[in-house]
């Protein structure tokens, strides 16, 4: 089993903190990569990601095959000392074959054709496209299995960036086989998709299309088994090319890119997982997210979440701006370092940013890299290298893992179906609730794994379950022996409330988790946009209120006004050695950090103490302990450590963090 990355011999065994970007030279003329390679060395970089898009390059006609190029960068790469995470090279397929495989290319709800011209066309059904990628791949493996350059192989780019969904004549085909092996006949179906409704039954597999655009509301399961579908699709495309590449080269690791946590909605990544040695992501902060580190930390603990704690890579962030959003602002001073500790912190190995050097041409010329237009003479450079010099002194982090002792539980299921339409509420926003419950997490200082609902539970002494609304029996039966085994459970509004087909449990919500939350509600009573409840303990409520009726909880707060009034809002009650929270509405921020810290203190979660704004993130390794610190107020703040800041040498017992910096204290047993 190969480690996450296989480094070249030429580290002697080290393992460093993996530091630098994709690497396009293609878009170069050949007398720039000699600076490349100079400029690389200086700035501290060990690791590039080359070939993403190099795919019209290597193959220029259906006949032709060029790696003589990418001979030249791999061999100048590694007498450089620059080790490689090789692309497969099949995320965007060339102009000739978009031209000549029409059907390969992607299908909108309405029909539409896409074109050559952007990237990844191609639909993730195509067999013409599989066979074509693969060709790609198998000369890759083949060529460049033994380059000593190379450390790690990145299979395509972003799957499901631009092509998530597909619904053309091939897609639907490769549907109604996923259906068959789902469902094993039509009986099944129809009833997992409740098809007697608006006469929607199926009498032979032939009828089943995509969900293609229709008069109105579409079938529910419908549209959420596309859903399922299309991820499983992609994740062929990962299995077939992660296949071939253990076949052809079994010592070498595989990974790719992941989207955390955006493309989750979509993309159900914990099944993903069993084809990749290592989990990478990909993450990129919102310009108008005030609280943008907050989003990134999300990111960066969903990352290893999804790796069951391991450590895993950032394969893509920003120097500075992107290109993409509607400002792309520059980063403010600092936040660079910030940004790539911030990961760090959380369990990533590796710190690679997209891309090497700014294009001068193309959809992305305004995207900030490691090497702006301005050139090695920049502000950007230097902060660039000065990071290098950090990621140097912290390759004792490597290999250590992340401590956290709460899981934050994504139930991808839910998310998907929160999606589509014809809920209680339009509002309900589950990307937003998510956020809230982590930033409240964030400001007790408590670190989560953000995980998947298929996960182990048993690593954690708190579980926060937000909104999962499609939950089995046997889901909810995880869930109280969790509970009973001495856990402690908070489950929110919109649970438990119908079958993993959206099939509704009877006898009123939250359904399959009715026995274990000890009570019941019979019907929602979501609030209009800008309608605010109050609650007995002098909280405010928005968004969402329910009757609640309990059985054998405890009420902690009561509506006091609006469509629930006299009903309680928050709920405990014990199970086993455990206890389980329900929480019936959107609390405010204060609130629901209140919460969060009688719910931590009751589960003996240990607590940090810092001031407000200063994220604090402990790894822990065999040797020693790892303490981030890092000061996103504009105060300078003194913690007490019995340790060495491994960035300034500083020691304590008092090391002093200035506004906007960022300390890792190293602690060793005494
Ligand atoms: C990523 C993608 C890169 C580049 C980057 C720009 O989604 O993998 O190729 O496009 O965004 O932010």
């Amino acid at each position: 089993m190969p480690g996450p990355i296989r480094w070249p011999a030429w580290f002697g065994g080290q393992t460093p903190v993996a530091y630098g970007a994709d690497y396009n030279p293609e878009q170069w003329p050949e007398e720039t990569w000699a600076e490349d390679m100079s400029l690389m060395a200086e700035a501290g970089v060990n690791l590039v990601t080359v070939g993403v898009f190099a795919w019209a390059r290597l193959q220029p006609t259906p006949q032709d095959w060029d790696f003589g190029w990418l001979d030249r960068v791999l061999d100048s790469l590694a007498d450089h000392r620059i080790a490689v995470d090789l692309a497969t090279a099949t995320a965007s397929t060339p102009a000739w074959f978009t031209t000549r495989h029409r059907q390969a290319a992607l299908v909108t709800d309405q029909g539409v054709r896409l074109s050559h011209g952007s990237r990844q066309v191609w639909c993730p059904s195509s067999p013409d496209y599989r066979q074509a990628s693969l060709e790609v791949v198998e000369r890759m493996a083949s060529r460049y299995g033994d380059h000593p350059a190379l450390a790690l192989w990145h299979v395509s780019n972003e799957l499901g960036c631009h092509n998530a969904v597909c619904y053309c004549d091939q897609s639907a085909e490769s549907f109604r086989a996923w259906l068959q092996l789902r469902y094993g006949d039509l009986d099944n179906l129809n009833w997992a998709w409740g098809t007697d409704f608006w006469s929607q039954r199926y009498s032979a597999w032939e009828e089943i299309l995509p969900p293609r655009a229709t008069s109105s509301f579409g079938n529910p399961t419908h549209r959420l088994d596309y859903i399922r579908f299309s991820s499983d699709e992609l994740r062929g495309q990962l299995a077939a090319e992660a296949g071939l590449l253990r076949r052809l080269t079994p010592e070498v690791p595989v990974t790719t890119n992941l989207m955390l946590p955006s493309a989750w909605a979509d993309l159900d990544y914990s099944r993903w997982t069993d084809q990749v040695d290592v989990i990478a992501n990909d993450h990129y902060t919102d310009s108008a997210d005030r609280r943008r580190h907050v989003g990134l930390a999300l990111a960066a603990d969903a990352s290893r979440g999804l790796g069951q704690g391991r450590p895993w890579l950032l394969m893509e962030h920003s120097t500075s701006a992107v290109n993409w959003q509607p400002i792309n602002r520059a980063k403010a001073p600092g936040e660079l370092q910030r940004n790539s500790l911030a990961h760090l912190a959380r369990g990533a190995d590796a710190t690679l940013f997209f891309q090497w050097r700014a294009s001068q041409a193309g959809a992305e010329r305004h995207h900030s890299a490691m090497v702006p237009h301005a050139g090695p003479d920049s502000e950007l450079f230097r902060q660039v290298k000065s990071l290098g010099a950090d990621l140097a002194r912290l390759a004792p982090v490597v290999g250590s893992e992340t401590v956290a002792p709460i899981g934050l539980v994504v139930d991808q299921n839910s998310w998907a179906a929160s999606r589509l339409d014809c809920l209680p509420s339009s509002r309900l926003d589950f990307s937003a609730r998510l956020r809230a419950w982590y930033e409240a997490l964030w400001d007790a200082h408590l670190t989560c794994d953000v995980i998947p609902s298929n996960a182990d539970f048993d690593r954690y002494r708190l579980l926060i379950v937000p909104h999962w609304s499609l939950m089995d029996l046997a889901q909810a039966d995880r869930l109280r022996d969790f509970v009973e085994a001495g856990g402690h459970l908070v489950a929110t509004f919109f649970s438990g409330v119908a079958d993993a087909n959206q099939r509704v449990h009877l006898g009123g919500y939250p359904g399959a988790l009715r026995d274990l939350l000890g009570l019941r509600v019979e019907e929602f009573r979501p609030l209009l946009a800008g309608e605010e409840v109050n609650l007995s303990d002098g909280s405010k409520g928005t968004l969402w209120s329910e009757p609640v009726q309990v059985t054998d909880a405890t009420p902690l707060a009561r509506y006091l006004d609006g469509p629930s009034a006299s009903y309680p809002a928050v709920t405990v009650v014990r199970r086993g050695l455990g206890a389980a929270w329900y929480v019936s509405t959107q609390l405010d921020s204060a609130a629901l950090g209140e919460l969060v810290d009688q719910v931590a203190d009751q589960a003996q979660v240990p607590r940090i103490d810092a001031p407000a704004d200063v994220e604090i993130v402990v790894r822990r390794g065999p040797q020693a302990q790892y303490t981030f610190v890092i000061n996103h107020s504009e105060e300078d703040v003194g913690l007490r450590f019995n340790g060495v800041d491994l960035l300034t040498g500083d020691s304590g017992p008092v090391i002093v963090v200035p506004a906007g910096a960022v300390r890792v204290v190293e602690q060793r047993p005494s």
